[in-house]
């Protein structure tokens, strides 16, 4: 099999772990802050390191690794409803996973996707029992409908942090030098971290998070990447900043500056990166 149908094979790999993950982030926020929300998470985690191995392979074969979103199954009213779409977007990628297998001959290749079905299997198994969990439990949907304009602020927020973690991951993928690739994953972290305290703080005070994200800058040249990322970092700093003065709420406040002050950090990180290129090291 010739190298441009291995990358797309895996590019459709990685477009559905995309949509697994946010369709897992839905599922974990909805239901509030429990046990079973904290093992969806991980499960989350999990296929944000597929996606990663997925991407480094994808890369290392000359190949752009896809922004898109793959296939999510986000209807049902009941969290057991959730859950057993969760089994069922499971069983596709089992089953996507041991074609792409049989239909890819590079032994290291194949290696790693039996690595991550291995994952998928036990994925399945845990949202099978989750979907009884869910039933004896009595785990609900807490989301409300909250739309003012805090609502909306937080929503915004949702929606950048989805933005920026694309782009940073997209970014480290292209990176010139390991230290920027590092630096870029790092930020791309704790944005995911950004992203998840958002969204639980606006489903704990009645809103719904909407998961989606903006324009991606799909730049491949290293200085354009990180001026791209310096900018953003300094306009949604300043939304923040400008979101905490606003606020009266002394938790959400603390909560917003903590957030610009990371995305502070982030300016000086990207800066001192492109100083570096800049510089020529
Ligand atoms: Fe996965
Ligand atoms: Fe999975
Ligand atoms: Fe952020």
């Amino acid at each position: 099999m010739d190298k441009e149908k291995i990358i797309a094979l895996l590019n459709q790999d990685l477009e559905d772990e995309h949509g697994a993950i946010i369709q897992y982030l839905n599922h974990a926020y909805g239901m509030g802050e429990g046990e079973m929300a904290c093992e969806i998470e991980a499960i989350a985690r999990d296929e944000m390191r597929h996606l990663d191995w997925l991407a480094e392979t994808i890369v290392a074969l000359g190949g752009t690794p896809s922004l898109k979103r793959g296939t999510m199954r986000l209807g049902g009213k009941l969290v057991t409803d959730w859950m057993k779409n969760d089994v069922q977007l499971e069983e596709g990628a089992i089953a996507q996973y041991k074609e792409h297998i049989s239909l890819i001959d590079d032994t290291k290749i194949k290696r790693l996707l039996g690595r991550i079905l291995s994952d998928e299997e036990a994925h399945h198994d845990d949202f099978a029992h989750f979907v009884d969990k869910a039933e004896r439990e009595g785990v609900k949907d807490i989301r409300g409908s909250r739309q003012d304009k805090t609502a909306q602020m937080l929503n915004w927020g949702v929606e950048h942090e989805y933005t920026v973690i694309l782009q940073y991951l997209l970014h480290s993928y292209l990176a010139p030098n390991e230290e920027a690739k590092e630096q870029l994953q790092d930020q791309a972290v704790n944005e995911m971290q950004h992203l998840g305290w958002l969204a639980e703080e606006l489903v704990g005070s009645g809103g719904r998070p909407e998961i989606e994200h903006t324009e991606v800058d799909q730049s491949t040249k290293p200085r354009d990447m990180l001026q791209a990322d310096i900018k953003i970092e300094k306009e949604v700093a300043q939304a923040y900043d400008k979101a905490a003065q606003e606020t009266d709420d002394p938790g959400l406040k603390k909560l917003l500056r903590r957030i610009r002050d990371n995305e502070l950090y982030h300016v000086e990180v990207f800066t001192d990166l492109l100083q570096d290129i800049e510089g020529g090291k």
